[in-house]
């Protein structure tokens, strides 16, 4: 609900307890946006529901409440139509005055938190030493945009890389490493191992065909685990290589993200043990300690338990982050913990949070939220791959994405018969080819899987990045043409509303702060996407239908600064996105 739409109920509740009386109070007037726009912008919906308990028709409930409803500030008269639906339409006048208030400010009236707090975004999240694959890219696309809107909305958000860097896959990296470089091991030089991809997948190879190697490497894992120099050693420079590697993916899409990986947790995990014994949750089963949950059976429909220390000693993925979960609840005083992975590991989350909460480590005012998404698929509807059949490498795909949105430019502009430096061709291209990347991904509602087509997501019409950048960039070259300093006329400018494409564009952007505060509560970034789209759309037909520079002032400046409130709400949605515009494209 906007902040009209508030007001608007608080004034139809008092007018049904002036109507009805006290006992009326706290009623739902079940005012919601109209279904057309003929209609009005609001319908309450009350007399219909209180005809029984009135005894009355509905339509004179209507007639009761809007006798008493006084909201000639907001609306024209209201109309009581069909059964008893009570019509609102929202005065020009009072449309025009919250547009210039949006439009003096630098938030565009969308409010902070009332009461910020702590959240923490888990997101991104490779392993060390394997590849970052797409799940990895939605993850980091995905819980970036969730990180800055709640960073815009005020929250204290604190975006951690819950990195793969423990297990025992490591004993067998650090065997095979001090097999093909024993000097990287004694300098204390940067490794240059070159691809870490291909490096995995040797090392694997020579585990999987050599019982002696598979013996070295389950001592190195011991001796990781007991903290010996050199294996230590090894351990941080495999670690630091991929990071590197990370780092270039995370550049190229502007993504801040701590790393705080599951090593980190390391010197917890026998204290999760212990604890969980000492809540007699803890069951010995074949040497293994686990925990049984509720509602969760295998195959043959017996009890699923979770596993939390092997009968090796070893611990588990859900070990850690039970850890991480105590930790960022106690250390880090989270009030919401968000996890953004694929939804593959829909029971792992549901598993580990249960077992928290049996073991009553979850206050009452701790939200544990896992925010699944869907595959990415290729243009056969298969997972997505290389034509070869190998995983797409991260940096392939994103160049792609660059390079194939630079052919389309390149022909726009031989077309229009522009010359334009390699520089800014450079700059546009990679711009718009991230964000074409970013907003194909981000539009989709995040549950459902999405086939991944560089020629769709760089398209210039329909709900892609491109057509939302261009909105923006013809915006700021009506200013080029017309010679306008927008920030100058912000100052004095005003608004008036005629025109129905107008109004229509106007109503659209006073619902920006409902829309970020939506996607605050249920974290759907595609809401966002799909607001700026049809924000850009009605820009598109006001454009179409309404004269700008050509127009006689005082028309000329309000709809200048209609243009400019609508470049401003658009740069501000993309970036809470993480998307950069272009001034001019
Ligand atoms: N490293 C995991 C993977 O690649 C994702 C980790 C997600 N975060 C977590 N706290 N479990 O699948």
């Amino acid at each position: 609900m906007n902040a009209t739409q508030e007001q608007l109920k608080v004034k139809l509740e008092q007018a049904l307890v002036a109507a009805f009386g006290a006992e009326y109070a706290g009623v739902d007037p079940v005012l919601v946006p109209a279904s057309n726009p003929k209609f009005g912008d609001y319908q309450a919906n009350v007399a219909l529901s209180l005809s029984k308990k009135l005894g009355k028709q509905p339509r004179a409930i209507a007639s009761a409440i809007v006798e008493k409803l006084d909201v000639s500030d907001i609306c024209e008269p209201p109309e009581i139509a069909g059964p008893g639906f009570i019509n609102l339409k929202l005065q020009t006048a009072y449309l025009e005055a919250q547009l210039n208030l949006i439009q003096a400010d630098p938030r565009l009236g969308v409010p902070t938190a009332k009461t910020p707090q702590r959240e923490i975004v888990d997101f991104s999240s490779p392993n060390i030493a394997k590849e970052m694959h797409v799940g990895h890219l939605r993850s980091t696309i995905i819980g970036d945009a969730i990180a800055r809107i709640l960073e815009w909305k005020g929250h204290d958000v604190l975006r951690l890389n819950h990195v793969g860097d423990w297990g025992t896959q490591f004993g067998m990296l650090i065997t095979y490493l001090r097999e093909v470089y024993p000097e990287a091991l004694t300098t204390a030089n940067a490794l240059d191992i070159g691809d870490l991809v291909s490096f995995y997948r040797q090392a694997k190879l020579r585990f999987d065909t050599d019982e002696t190697f598979q013996e070295t490497a389950r001592q190195e894992v011991v001796r990781l685990q007991a903290g010996a120099e050199d294996t230590l050693h090894a351990w941080k420079l495999l670690c630091e290589q991929s990071r590197r590697e990370f780092q270039v993916i995370y550049d190229l899409l502007d993504v801040q993200v701590t790393e705080r990986g599951e090593s980190f947790y390391n010197s917890l995990l026998p204290g999760i043990v212990a604890d969980l014994e000492k809540t007699g949750l803890l069951v010995e089963n074949q040497g293994a300690k686990c925990v049984f949950l509720d509602g969760f059976t295998n195959r043959e429909g017996e009890p699923l338990p979770l596993i939390v220390q092997k009968s090796d000693g070893g611990y588990n993925y859900a070990t850690t982050d039970l850890a991480s979960l105590r930790y960022r609840i106690q250390q880090d005083q989270a009030k919401r913990i968000i996890y953004v992975t694929d939804v593959g590991q829909a029971n792992h989350f549901a598993q580990f949070f249960q077992v928290a909460r049996k073991a009553g480590w979850i206050p009452d005012d701790v939200e544990l939220v896992h925010v699944p998404f869907g595959l990415v698929l290729g243009e056969d509807g298969k997972k997505f791959k290389t034509r070869s059949g190998d995983t797409v490498r991260l940096r392939d795909l994103l160049d792609e994405a660059i390079a194939r949105f630079r052919v389309l430019l390149e022909a726009r502009l031989k077309d229009e018969g522009r010359e334009e430096t390699e520089e800014f061709i450079s700059h546009v291209s990679t711009v718009v080819g991230i964000s074409a990347v970013k907003y194909a991904d981000l539009s989709q509602n995040r549950t459902s899987n999405y086939i991944f087509s560089y020629d769709k997501m760089i398209a210039p019409l329909g709900n892609t990045a491109p057509y939302l950048l261009y909105v923006y960039a013809r915006i700021q070259s009506i200013g080029r043409e017309g010679n306008i300093n927008f920030e100058q006329l912000r100052i004095n400018g005003k608004i008036t509303l005629a025109e129905e494409t107008e109004l229509t564009l106007a109503k659209h952007i006073l619902q920006l702060d409902k829309i970020i505060s939506d996607v605050e509560q249920d974290l759907l970034p595609n809401r966002l996407c799909e607001y700026l789209y049809q924000l850009s759309d009605k820009f598109n037909k006001f454009y179409e239908n309404c004269h700008v520079l050509k127009s006689e002032e005082p028309i000329r400046t309000s709809r200048l600064v209609l243009c400019d409130l609508t470049a401003r709400t658009l740069k501000l949605g993309l970036s809470l996105l993480g998307i950069q515009v272009v001034n001019r494209m």
